[in-house]
């Protein structure tokens, strides 16, 4: 990831943030994160209240490297060296059975704590010199999409966090996949950077946690406690429809409303003459299309717009993560032609 404007007098302000128990916003590969110091009970409750979390969704810790799991978790399998070896760093949580240092506050009581190693110089020298494990969730305030960047995170968090580290842009633009490795076979809870496909090489066997690609009734407990919200959600309701992308801009623009804003590939931004429009990427880009969801769900809260209609991306590789991003900023409202 680009580290432009940052000097090492900013890590250090960083660090010192972190280590007197303060909020960071801090870049990473796939979302600003909101850090503060994964071992001070008081430091990670400040995140919650800054970002209006509920009290029992954990948050994932990050680390420079594979040599602190075992600080922080036990009976570490040996595919999670494996993980680590082939995607470390980048965009990959595995959840491991934690150790009793960990405080609480950060698993939400559970037995299992996430941990991550981020693909960013900036991040890992403020991790490396506050010498602590960060714990991070993404930066927007809770139920709005994740920043990819600074001026994204200030939107929320301005008056709640100490200082943010302004990296530029998020290189993938979703947050990291989840790996749960405390069952057999290991269990995909978040679609991310690393592609269900890519895990397949290492793990053979993976299933697919239900959370993943469809809405949880109420009753039903997701293993990732924060698949359950209402997420990623701008504040007009939104429609995806999935198919052919002529097909889909087709139906669209026979179906749009007066106050309907459009989200589309680029290929179709001509088609709906009169409507806001914000464009995702080309349809074969699945890439930039990960980069631009989530500044693209919150340009609409900027737009008059009643409701939302949007083409759905392929979920095919990184377009299992933008997918499901979307299906739940559409409360899984999806049509399919
Ligand atoms: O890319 C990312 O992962 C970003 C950057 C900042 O690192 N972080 C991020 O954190 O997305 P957050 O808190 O927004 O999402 C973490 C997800 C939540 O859905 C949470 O419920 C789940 O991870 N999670 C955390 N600890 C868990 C655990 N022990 N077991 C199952 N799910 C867990
Ligand atoms: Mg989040």
């Amino acid at each position: 990831m680009e580290t432009k404007r940052l000097t090492s007098a900013d890590v250090e302000a960083g660090a010192e943030i972190i280590a007197k128990g303060g909020l960071l916003g801090i870049p990473t590969e796939t979302v600003y994160g909101l850090g503060a110091n994964g071992l001070d009970p008081n430091a990670v409750k400040a995140i919650f209240e800054a970002k209006g979390r509920p009290q029992d969704n954990p948050l994932i810790l990050h680390i420079p490297d594979e040599s602190w799991l075992e600080r922080y978790c036990e009976d570490i399998p040996a595919t999670a060296y494996e993980l680590a070896e082939r995607f470390w760093p980048g965009p990959l949580t595995m959840i491991l059975p934690r150790k009793a240092i960990v405080p609480d506050v950060v698993t939400a009581g559970l037995d299992t704590v996430g941990m991550r190693c981020p693909d960013c110089a900036v991040t890992w020298a403020v991790i490396g010199l506050a010498d602590v494990p960060v714990a991070a969730p993404s930066g927007n305030a809770s139920g709005r999409p994740s920043p990819t960047t600074a001026e994204a995170m200030l939107e929320d968090m301005d008056g709640k966090i100490d200082a943010i580290l302004d990296g530029g842009p998020c290189a993938v633009g979703v947050e990291s996949t989840i790996i749960d490795l405390t069952v057999q076979p290991p269990r995909l809870l978040r679609p991310g950077g690393v592609t269900l496909e890519e895990l397949e090489e290492v793990l053979g066997e993976v299933a697919v946690d239900d959370a993943v690609r469809r809405l949880m009734a109420p009753e039903e407990q997701p293993k990732a406690p924060g698949m359950k919200y209402r997420h990623y959600a701008p504040k007009a309701p939104v429609t995806v429809v999935k198919g052919d992308p002529d097909m889909t801009a087709g139906y669209i623009a026979a179906r749009m409303g007066e106050g309907s804003g459009i989200l589309c590939f680029d290929e179709f931004k001509g088609y709906f003459r009169g409507h806001p429009v914000v464009t995702m990427g080309p349809v074969s880009d699945q890439a930039e299309q990960a980069r631009e969801i989530f500044e693209a769900l919150r340009a609409f809260d900027h737009m008059e717009v009643t409701d939302i209609w949007a083409q759905s991306p392929s979920d095919g590789g990184i377009g299992l993560a933008v997918t499901n991003r979307l299906n739940k900023a559409a409360g899984f409202h999806i049509i399919e032609l």
